[in-house]
């Protein structure tokens, strides 16, 4: 055993790289003793969805609160802390940058390592949080508003990118397309709750790729809002467009997971991202995996939108390979999952 296998390892993690200020205090990277998320939902709502440089303010001055509340909660002080750590990217590049800061300051003054993490990893992680038995490999599909990729996590720091979006997100189709009807941003959760009393009576087109497991959902964002333009909006059952919305899009993204799980040889799946949510997506893999003898993972509801805990799980099990950040890490909004630009 290693040295740093022997002891506990108490991170310290910040998430700010949209509209939730967060932070976490995660112990061994699945024991979550605090998870302060401070959201800015109601601000971005009157815009149709988040306007970068409001969030960025409104990080600021929610950020020292936050992280005063995560230690207050955890019955810490930052003498605590074994590693301070703050998502770098991908993101907005001002909003993260409040988060990235904040903890390069707080590491740097406690004297204690810092970590930057991989959004995206922390999403997938936030699965290790709910179920303390899952171990790599697996599959997860990661589905939330900025990105949507099936991922072969080969180990806990090792992924394999089998499929990513070409054009809009999971979630950004969600709140357009709830845009377009008439629906609050974000659109994902009243779509989720209006498609309970509908039912598929509008055909909607599903895009396939013959030569990967790549999405795309630009297509069936614009037939629904060619579809609300010819017909008009009081003429649409919205019950059941939001049924036949996520139908459509669920049975793209079930299908590519299954042929994922047949490429790789193995049973074990993960949901992972804000879309993970989404209650009609659950039903149908659950049901699938019934039928495909998989064993299916899902992150507890607060860890599936944008949360601190998930990134100290990420941090804990990046820290635990060797990984530490230099002082100079900048925010990257465009890092892709598997960007080997950590030190
Ligand atoms: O993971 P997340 O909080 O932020 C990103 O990293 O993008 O995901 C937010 C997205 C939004 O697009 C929101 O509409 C969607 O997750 N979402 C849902 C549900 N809850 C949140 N989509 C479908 N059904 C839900 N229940
Ligand atoms: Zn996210």
């Amino acid at each position: 055993m290693s040295e740093l296998e022997k002891k506990d390892l108490t991170v310290l993690a910040i998430e700010s790289s949209c509209d939730e200020t967060a932070c976490a205090i995660v112990k061994n990277g699945r024991e979550v003793l605090s998870n302060i998320i401070a959201t800015q939902i109601d601000i971005h709502k009157r815009y149709g969805g988040v306007v970068p440089e409001i969030a960025s303010r409104n990080h600021i001055d929610a950020i020292t609160n936050v992280v005063n509340e995560a230690l207050e909660k955890a019955n810490m002080k930052l003498e605590d802390i074994d590693l301070v750590s703050a998502t770098y990217g991908p993101g907005l590049v001002g909003a993260l940058l409040v988060g990235l800061s904040t903890a390069k300051a707080m590491a740097w003054a406690s004297k204690k390592p810092f970590l930057g993490v991989h959004h995206i990893e922390g999403h997938i992680a936030a699965n290790y949080i709910t179920h303390k038995d899952l171990e790599p490999p697996y599959i997860c599909l990661v589905v939330s508003g900025g990105h949507s990729n099936l991922v072969y996590v080969k180990d806990y720091t090792e992924f394999e990118i089998l499929g990513r979006t070409r054009d809009d997100a999971v979630g950004e189709a969600f709140d357009k397309v709830s845009r377009v009807i008439g629906l609050e941003y974000p659109g994902g959760p009243k779509i989720d709750k209006l498609a309970k009393e509908g039912k598929p009576s509008y055909k909607l087109p599903k895009t396939f790729f013959d030569d990967s497991l790549d999405f795309s959902f630009s297509g069936i964002k614009t037939a629904v809002i060619n579809l609300v333009h010819k017909e008009g909006i009081d003429n649409i059952n919205i019950p059941d467009l939001c049924y036949s919305f996520e139908d459509a899009v669920t049975d793209v993204l079930l299908s590519n997971l299954l042929k994922a799980c047949h490429m790789k040889g193995t049973n074990k799946v993960a949901l992972a991202g804000g879309v993970s949510a989404n209650s009609f997506l659950r039903a149908r893999l659950d049901k699938m995996g019934e039928e495909n003898n998989l064993k299916i993972y899902y992150p507890e509801l607060v860890y599936c939108t944008d949360n601190a805990a998930m990134i100290g799980a990420a941090a804990y099990y990046d820290y635990m390979v060797g990984k530490k950040s230099d002082w100079n890490l900048n925010a990257i909004p465009y890092l892709k999952l598997g960007d080997k630009l950590r030190k």
